[in-house]
C-alpha cells in the first residue's frame, strides 16, 4: 500500500455550490456562494452553512437569523461563481447577475427565482468553529420549480435541471446514472430462460 499523508485539510468533495440569499429588505438583499453546506437532520429537517465572519453576508444572516439556500444548475454556473468572488459590499448581485428576487413563504430573505429549489432556513445556533462560523438551521419551507415536476408521475425531477457540483476548485455537471438507492442489495431479475426451468 502506498498513501501520502497530508496535513489536515478540507478534502470532502464533491460538494454542492449553492447560492445563499439573505437580507430582510431590498437594500440589504445579497447573495453569497457557499460550498460548506449540508443536511444534518431529517426530522426536523435541518441543515448548515459555514460562513467566514469577514463576509458581507455574515452580519446580514446573523442579524436576521434567516436565509434561503438556492440550489444551482449548469445555467446558473456563471452567476454562482461570480457571487462567490464579488462582495455585496460593492455590488448589487441580484441586479448585476440578472437574478430575480422573489418573496419566500416563511422568511424575509428573498428567493432566487431562477433556481430550481429554494430552501427557506431559520438559524437555530451559531457555532464559532474557527475560520468559519457554522449556522445550524431549521428548514421551514422548500420551494420547487413546477417546471421539473413530471406531469405523469408527479415526481420532482431535479436532475433534469443539470445540478452543479463543485470539486477541488472546479465546477462540474452530473454524469450518468450508475445505480439507485439500494441497488447493491437488489435481487437480480431472473432471465426468461431460467424462469422456465
Ligand atoms: C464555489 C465557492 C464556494 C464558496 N464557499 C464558501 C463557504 O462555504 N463559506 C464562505 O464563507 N465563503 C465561501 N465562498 C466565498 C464567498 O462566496 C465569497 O467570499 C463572496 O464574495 C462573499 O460575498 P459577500 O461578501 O457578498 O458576502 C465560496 C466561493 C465559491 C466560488
Amino acid at each position: 500500500m502506498s498513501k501520502l499523508i497530508w496535513k489536515p485539510g478540507t478534502m470532502i468533495y464533491p460538494l454542492p455550490a449553492v447560492m445563499v440569499s439573505c437580507g430582510s429588505e431590498p437594500e440589504e438583499y445579497n447573495i453569497i456562494t457557499i460550498s460548506w453546506t449540508g443536511t444534518i437532520c431529517t426530522d426536523p429537517a435541518m441543515c448548515y452553512i459555514s460562513v467566514r465572519p469577514g463576509r458581507h453576508s455574515y452580519n446580514i444572516i446573523k442579524k436576521n437569523g434567516e436565509f434561503v439556500i438556492n440550489l444551482t444548475t449548469r445555467s446558473l454556473a456563471f452567476a454562482t461563481d461570480w457571487c462567490g468572488v464579488k462582495s455585496g459590499s460593492r455590488h448589487n448581485k441580484f441586479a448585476e447577475m440578472g437574478l430575480t428576487p422573489v418573496p419566500a413563504s416563511k422568511v424575509k430573505a428573498p428567493m432566487i427565482m431562477e433556481s430550481p429549489v429554494n430552501i427557506e432556513c431559520i438559524v437555530k445556533e451559531i457555532k464559532e468553529l474557527g475560520s468559519h462560523h457554522m449556522f445550524i438551521s431549521e428548514v421551514v419551507a422548500v420551494n420547487a420549480d413546477n417546471k421539473y415536476i413530471d406531469t405523469k408521475t408527479g415526481l420532482f425531477r431535479l436532475n433534469d435541471s443539470n445540478p452543479l457540483c463543485y470539486s477541488h476548485g472546479k465546477y462540474y455537471e452530473m454524469g450518468q446514472i450508475i445505480g439507485k438507492f439500494g441497488f447493491s442489495v437488489e435481487k437480480k431479475k431472473r432471465s426468461n430462460k431460467s424462469k422456465k426451468q
